[in-house]
Formats: structure tokens, C-alpha cells, sequence
């Protein structure tokens, strides 16, 4: 891969190599999931601790071809590329300029693509009006529904890429994006091939989830054993038309109370896992209803939501977080922050607990229309007592491993995707402290500029 020229160097000319200098801080974020005491390591570069952001020796990410190639000392890294066969010459500079640079943004739990939206529930939720109470009565997620059947691929490829543009605003690079506003093959397939295409499209990087287990459809509902009839044909009809499309990375299921058990999801999901699919859960969301601990169980990449678990749930997390296949817990305040619950996810307890923790916008037209990941951070730092840099921690390495990318993003680090962002702030507490700003100078995706504020 090339990239543009876009300052500096030899004007005009292509060149595989970009040397992102100036910066204040450099978060790196290198080292692998974190969790407990690390939670919030960033593993820190500090321009001031090398003699200042323009000093021989300040902190630089070198990137080459798409990839990392070095992090560190200016003066070092360019030694160290020229010996190993990087001309420096090659390599066009881009100034930081004494910003803060971090990884690219991952956001772990999105329904990126749906039709419609719901703007009206917010209003019947002020008047009292329950989440589940708008969905038994055919709003919801079934309004939904109903709108995404009848959009094109067209339509809905509109829409993906009017969210992901803001998404890249805010800084966001990789995103996970659900299917289940279809509820039946054709749509479900719509959505994840429209999904895998602009993954395809680029720049942003998008991870397809099947999601047919998200609720009961309406022709079910009237049905007698409606929930189970609609379990066997996610199972027996959509799993394996899905696995034949072979664009689902991940498979999720919303098992909550009065939606579906954890019997119903254990099923599903281990039917998934029979098509080669990555698990994760829609858990404890609005009740403790076993999904911590099933997420637990079946060794699944990440929990989500986990608002309210059960002391048995946050204790099986626990126990996986120091096995293999530690369980991301995928925590979305931005969510009961739009539901009005008055509370958040018991983040510092997962925290204790040695459990990762992520963060999520979980980006939807239901329960959190907001794409904007550090608001998220943000909310994570006010609503759930996060430091900021767990906050960070949360939406870049923890996010990356959450979202089954943990090799490839989240974190800079030689090998890994050159996905940069490039904040106007002085720190990285700052991140989090100017809420809802625009804060995101410059977004690198794959060694290429992508995004420059005001171009
Ligand atoms: O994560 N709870 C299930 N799914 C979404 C909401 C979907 C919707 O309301 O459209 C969530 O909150
Ligand atoms: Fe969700």
C-alpha cells in the first residue's frame, strides 16, 4: 500500500512510509488486555520526559505500508529504520503539532444499520413508559423492524455511511456493527452484506455481528410458543444461511428477561460457534438474567451492557478473566444515560474483580442514538467512575480484544495496523474532560491521512 504525500517530504511523490512527530503525548497502549490494576496503564510516552515534543529525541510512531514499524524516541526509531532497510527518505512527516496522539478508537457494540427512527419513545419514556412495556406493544425494536424490511441495500448503505463519517469525527477507526433489525434471512442477510461492504469500502473497518436473536418478530408474537418457534428458526433457518453468506464474524443474542432465556441463547450461540463464529452477549441489560454468566461459560469474546449482573455472573467474569479466554465486559453507560435509569454498569466492581473492561456506544435508534465514542468516555469517566485513562484503556486495547481484533488494533505497537488519531489536547485526561467537544485533529487509517479537521 502507498500513500499520498500529504506534507513535508518530497512534495507530490507516493511514499509507503509516515513519521507522525510533534506530539505532547503519545499513548501506545502496547502490552495487551488490560485489567485490574492495569486497567488503566496506557503505556505513556511523554513528550516532556525526552526534552519536549520538538526535541531529537521525542517520541515519534513510525508507520510503514499500512503498519506499525516503531514507536519511540525520534532520534532512535530513524536509526533503527534506516538500518533495517526503511529510508527514512521514504517516509512523509506529519506534525502532530503538540498534540496528544493515541490508537485508533474501537467501538466494540454497534447496531450501525437500521432505517428510521425513534424519536417519540424518548418522549413516552418522560412520561413513565417502560423499555420493554414500548416493545411488548409493537414499538421498539419491532418499529424498527418494520422500517428496516422495507429499506434497500442502497438505503441502508446510505445511512452506514452517514454514521460512520461522524464515527471518524470522533476519532473511531474499527467498528463492530450488528445485524438484527431484519429478524428474518433476507433482511438479516441484507444488513450483514451491506455491513461487510462498507468494511470493504473503508476507511473505517467494520466487524459484521448476526444479531437475529434481538427480539421476537411481530408474525411470531401471535403464534403459540412464538418465543421457541422463532429460537428454532434463528438456529435451523438464518444460523445456516448466514454461515453460507460467511459474513458474519460474531454472532450475539439479547438474552434478557422476557426476550430470551439463557437456555435460548446458549442454543443459538452454540450453533454459531459450529459455523467458526466469535460469541458475545447482550447481558443483564435491564435484569439479572444469567447472561454474565453464560457469557462466562461459553468463553465468549465479550459481555455487553451488564447493567444489572448477579453476584454469581460478576464472579464466573471473574473466574474467566484469569482463564484462556477472558470475557470482555463490554460496558455501555451512554446507554442508561439515554434510558434515564439513574445509575450505570458496576464498573469499578468488574475493575476490582480483575474483569476487562470496554466501553461501547451501542449506537442505536432505540436506546443510544449517539455516535460519538468519547462522549462515551466521557460518561464512563462521570457515571461510572472510570479514570480517564481506564476510560481510554476501555475504547482502544480492551475494545480491540472485545470486538476480536485485539491482534490487529487498539493499540500502537510495531505490527499492527496504523490507525492514529491525533487529538487537540495538550494531555490525555484532557480526552474525556472537554465533553461532547470536537476534539479529533487528524484520524490515520492504514498509514493513511483520512480525516483532517476543516479539510
Ligand atoms: O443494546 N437491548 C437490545 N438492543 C439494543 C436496543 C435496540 C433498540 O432499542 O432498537 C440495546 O440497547
Ligand atoms: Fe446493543
Amino acid at each position: 500500500m502507498t500513500l499520498r504525500l500529504i506534507e513535508g517530504g518530497r512534495s507530490g511523490a507516493d511514499t509507503p512510509g509516515l513519521l507522525i512527530h510533534g506530539a505532547a503525548q503519545i499513548a501506545t497502549l502496547a502490552g495487551g488486555l488490560r485489567r485490574g490494576a492495569t486497567q488503566g496503564d496506557l503505556a505513556l510516552l511523554d513528550a516532556d520526559a525526552f526534552g519536549g515534543p520538538g526535541a531529537s529525541g521525542a517520541p515519534v510512531v513510525a508507520c510503514w505500508e499500512g503498519r506499525v514499524v516503531g514507536v519511540g524516541p525520534r532520534d532512535r526509531i530513524e536509526a533503527a529504520l534506516e538500518a533495517n532497510g526503511y529510508p527514512i527518505g521514504r517516509f512523509a512527516r506529519l506534525d502532530a503539532d503538540g498534540g496528544v496522539v493515541t490508537p485508533g478508537l474501537v467501538d466494540p457494540h454497534t447496531h450501525l444499520l437500521f432505517a428510521g427512527s425513534r424519536e417519540g419513545e424518548l418522549v413516552l419514556r418522560q412520561q413513565g413508559a417502560g423499555y420493554m412495556e414500548i416493545l411488548a406493544a409493537g414499538g421498539g425494536i419491532l418499529s424498527t423492524v418494520a422500517a428496516t424490511r422495507a429499506a434497500s441495500a442502497d438505503d441502508l448503505a446510505a445511512h452506514g455511511r452517514r454514521w460512520l463519517d461522524e464515527m471518524i469525527r470522533h476519532g473511531v477507526t474499527t467498528v463492530e456493527a450488528k445485524s438484527g433489525y431484519g429478524l428474518d434471512l433476507p433482511t438479516e442477510l441484507r444488513l450483514l452484506e451491506v455491513a461487510h461492504a462498507l468494511g470493504k469500502e473503508g476507511p473505517v473497518d467494520v466487524i459484521p455481528t448476526f444479531l437475529g436473536a434481538h427480539a421476537v418478530p411481530q408474525e411470531y408474537r401471535t403464534r403459540p410458543h412464538g418465543t421457541e418457534a422463532y429460537v428454532r428458526s434463528v438456529i435451523e433457518e438464518q444460523l445456516p444461511g448466514v454461515a453460507a453468506q460467511g459474513r458474519a464474524v460474531s454472532c450475539d443474542v439479547f438474552c434478557e428477561e422476557g426476550v430470551f432465556t439463557p437456555d435460548q441463547s446458549r442454543r443459538i450461540l452454540q450453533a454459531a460457534a459450529g459455523y467458526g463464529m466469535t460469541v458475545r452477549l447482550h447481558a443483564d441489560e435491564l435484569a439479572p438474567s444469567g447472561g454474565a454468566e453464560l457469557a462466562a461459560e461459553l468463553g465468549a469474546l465479550s459481555a455487553d451492557h451488564l447493567h444489572v449482573p448477579s453476584d454469581e455472573g460478576l464472579a464466573a467474569l471473574a473466574a474467566a478473566a484469569n482463564g484462556e479466554h477472558p470475557t470482555v465486559a463490554t460496558l455501555l453507560p451512554g446507554t442508561t444515560w439515554f434510558l434515564m435509569t439513574g445509575d450505570a454498569a458496576p464498573a469499578r466492581r468488574f475493575i476490582d474483580a480483575g474483569v476487562p473492561v470496554a466501553l461501547g456506544t451501542d449506537f442505536n435508534p432505540g436506546t443510544s442514538p449517539n455516535p460519538n465514542l468519547p462522549l462515551v468516555m466521557t460518561l464512563g469517566c462521570l457515571e461510572m467512575r472510570l479514570s480517564p485513562a481506564e476510560a481510554l484503556a476501555a475504547v482502544t486495547i480492551n475494545a480491540a480484544f472485545a470486538a476480536g481484533v485485539g491482534g490487529e488494533a487498539g493499540s500502537l505497537e510495531p505490527g499492527k495496523l496504523a490507525d492514529v488519531v491525533i487529538w487537540r489536547t495538550s494531555t490525555v485526561g484532557q480526552l474525556p474532560y472537554w465533553v461532547g467537544a470536537d476534539l479529533v485533529d487528524i484520524v490515520v487509517k492504514r498509514g493513511r491521512v483520512v480525516y483532517r479537521r476543516g479539510a
